[in-house]
């Protein structure tokens, strides 16, 4: 598929089927992940995979018990390594590169039929006791992937010239 036939046909799926994800299908999206670019090309980040359903129970608890989370049949909790380190702009690079790695993955898993929603509406305390993550270590985002049970209308978007100047502020 054309990249802006993928990133039109995107969306946020919260109903999944049973069927599961085929291994082949998983390592492409997590491929695409891979292949994201990061800050200093350091790549300060790792995804826990999650398929166990005792697991994933765990997860749905910790992500305000939305039904959806419970069906996926695959949860990607995406984190940062080096959550310290700031580049020269000032900003932190770890929740950039962790999105950057998630938006390759989630719109990878629409071109290959799949369905995604990010979430960032866990508490990170209890996601990280479920996947024994160290204290250290930042989780950015919680991603469900599944087959979609249906596709949701697409959402609006403000139109270009509310998002977008040319040359100055305006
Ligand atoms: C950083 C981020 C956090 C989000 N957190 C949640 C969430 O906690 N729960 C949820 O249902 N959707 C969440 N979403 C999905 C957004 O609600 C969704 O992307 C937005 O409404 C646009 O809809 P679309 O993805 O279908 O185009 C999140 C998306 C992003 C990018």
């Amino acid at each position: 598929m054309e990249l802006i036939e993928v990133i039109k046909k995107r969306r946020s799926i919260r109903a999944y089927e049973e069927t599961p994800v085929e291994k082949e299908k998983l390592l492409q999206v997590l491929e695409a992940g891979r292949l994201a670019p990061s800050s200093l090309n350091e790549q300060e980040w790792k995804l826990v995979v999650v398929q166990s359903r005792e697991i994933i129970e765990k997860l749905y608890h910790a992500c305000l018990e939305e039904a959806y989370v419970k069906e996926a049949p695959v949860i990607i909790a995406a984190c940062g390594t080096k959550p310290d380190y700031a580049m020269r702009c000032g900003q932190r690079a770890y929740p950039i590169d962790v999105s950057i790695a998630v938006t390759h993955m989630i719109l990878r898993a629409a071109d290959l039929g799949l369905g995604t929603c990010w979430l960032g509406s866990f508490y990170e305390d209890k996601v990280k006791r479920a996947l024994g993550i160290p204290e250290q270590i930042r989780v950015v985002a919680v991603v469900t992937l599944g087959y979609p049970r249906f596709y949701p209308q697409p959402k609006g978007r403000k139109p270009l010239e509310d998002l977008v100047c040319f040359d100055k502020w305006k």
